[in-house]
């Protein structure tokens, strides 16, 4: 099928009313990435696209020149219908292609192999394939009316007799229409039905009026639910995550408790890598081999390096490095940070806009004082360095190569290398005072 050229069109132009939201049904996310991103994701990598949005979705563009910067926009500006939508990518069809795809931008769960299987009967001759499943429950579904071999037609669930209700063989909304007779069949759709809409699944009935050959393949459940609802878009979460441990663990992660841990779509992992029960990965996190990632950790667009050591209850942030062997240790918390092989950073500390040089130790309690209200402002700490615990380090500040920094001390003005900074008030001591103080306190409380 490589020689077939191929157009892959996505509906997205949805009201999504039901998910109760101010975002457009197909920018909400599953495993941190857009519903309609994933779609885009599964097309084959030499597909044409074209992407047919509502008249008001300007970010649902700006998602899909993000995800595909390739892909065509067209704007169904009328909802009409799923044929209808399908041809407000018109150009796009009739420029010819031997292959179309439709496939609705609510479907995240979709994969490339499903989509390519729905192609082998077009190129054995077949005009329209469509994809089917058995649902739990087929309520509102389109049907599948099979003879025999045959696909003779769909039934939308309004517009079905009792009988065709009774069948589960659902319509998942995934088509494949020959390139040079699309056009011709897809022209001959009528709105006359309950909906008064256009039904891109009418060109089963079409086509085989035609004298065409219709084909139905089928999916599993799991891979064509549609999101309409908050519901549905948690239950296609959790079959997303399913897949992504599983996948994670096939490379070569050792997952203790896998139902615990959640990855973003584009999470990627050396080998050896070992994840403790409860941690979350935001999206554009990668880990090094033979990294750990210990119990309660959050991690978002941060890059661990390999054999580095993270958490139990460590936030890395967007931007955060991690070198070779790097430790952060508990409550801390890293943005925009790189932190240099064998560098430490063990305890209750925020490392902001900062650069933490190899082997440098970051004692406990230390911060980067890195915003003054108004903006950011950067802290460098040079390679083997030493702060000492509760300081802090107000940005801009250096602190040079192998430099000590004395614990709770505010530092605001550079440090030299192998320099001591220290900035804290001169102990005092009174012999005795503490006993003369509780002997005082003693009477007093007698009386
Ligand atoms: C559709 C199918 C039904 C199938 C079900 C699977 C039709 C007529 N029905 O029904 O057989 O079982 O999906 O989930 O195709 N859209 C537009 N413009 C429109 C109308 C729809 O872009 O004018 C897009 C929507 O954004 C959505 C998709 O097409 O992504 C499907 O539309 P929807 O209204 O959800 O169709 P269903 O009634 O669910
Ligand atoms: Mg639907």
């Amino acid at each position: 099928m490589a020689d077939r050229s191929i157009l892959m069109v996505v509906l997205a132009a949805g009201e999504g009313t039901r998910m109760r939201s101010a975002l457009p049904k197909v920018l909400h996310q599953v495993a941190g990435r857009p519903l309609i991103a994933h779609v885009l994701a599964a097309a084959p990598a030499e597909a044409g696209l074209a992407v047919v949005v509502g008249p008001d979705h300007a970010a649902v563009t700006a998602e899909i020149a993000r995800a595909r910067p390739g892909a065509r926009i067209f704007v169904q500006a009328e909802r009409r219908g799923t044929a209808h939508a399908v041809l407000a990518a018109r150009e796009a069809i009739a420029a010819g292609v031997d292959d179309i795809l439709v496939v609705f931008g609510d479907t995240p769960l979709i994969t490339a192999s499903t989509l390519d299987s729905l192609r082998r009967p077009l190129a054995e001759g077949a005009a329209v394939v469509v994809l089917g499943f058995r649902a739990a429950d087929p309520t509102g579904y389109g049907r599948l009316i099979v003879e025999g071999e045959a696909l003779v037609a769909v039934r939308e669930d309004a517009d079905a007799s009792e009988a065709e209700r009774e069948s589960n063989f659902c319509n998942a909304g995934v088509m494949a229409l020959a390139g040079k007779t699309a056009l011709s069949v897809l022209d001959k759709i009528g709105c006359a039905n309950r909906k008064n809409e256009f039904y891109l699944t009418d060109a089963v009935a079409i086509a085989r009026g035609m004298g065409l050959t219709c084909a139905a393949r089928e999916a599993d459940e799991d891979e064509v639910r549609g999101i309409n609802t908050r519901a549905q878009l948690a239950e296609a979460e959790t079959v997303m995550q399913t897949r992504l441990r599983l996948r994670a663990m096939e490379a070569g992660v050792t997952m203790i408790a896998p139902e615990t841990v959640f990855l973003a779509a584009d999470t990627t992992f050396g080998s050896d890598v070992v994840i403790e029960p409860y941690v979350v990965f935001g999206p554009k996190a990668s880990v090094g081999d033979e990294a750990v990632i210990h119990s309660f950790s959050h991690v978002s667009e941060a890059a661990i390096g390999a054999r580095a050591s993270v958490g139990p209850f460590a936030r890395l942030r967007p931007g955060t490095v991690l070198g070779e062997g790097a430790r952060i240790g508990n409550f801390v918390e890293t943005k925009a940070a790189e932190i240099e092989a064998g560098a430490k950073v063990n305890h209750l500390t925020y490392i902001g806009d900062a650069r933490v040089g190899a082997g440098a130790n970051i004692g406990a309690g230390t911060i980067t004082c890195n915003y003054d209200g108004f903006s950011k402002s950067r802290t460098n700490i040079g390679p083997g360095a030493f702060i000492g615990s509760n300081s802090s380090l107000v940005a801009p500040v250096s602190i040079g190569a192998n430099a000590y920094v004395g614990s709770g001390s505010v530092i605001n003005r550079d440090v030299p290398a192998d320099a001591l900074a220290v900035e804290r008030g001169e102990q005092t001591i009174k012999p005795g005072w503490a006993a003369r103080f509780r002997a005082l306190k003693t009477r007093h409380k007698g009386k």
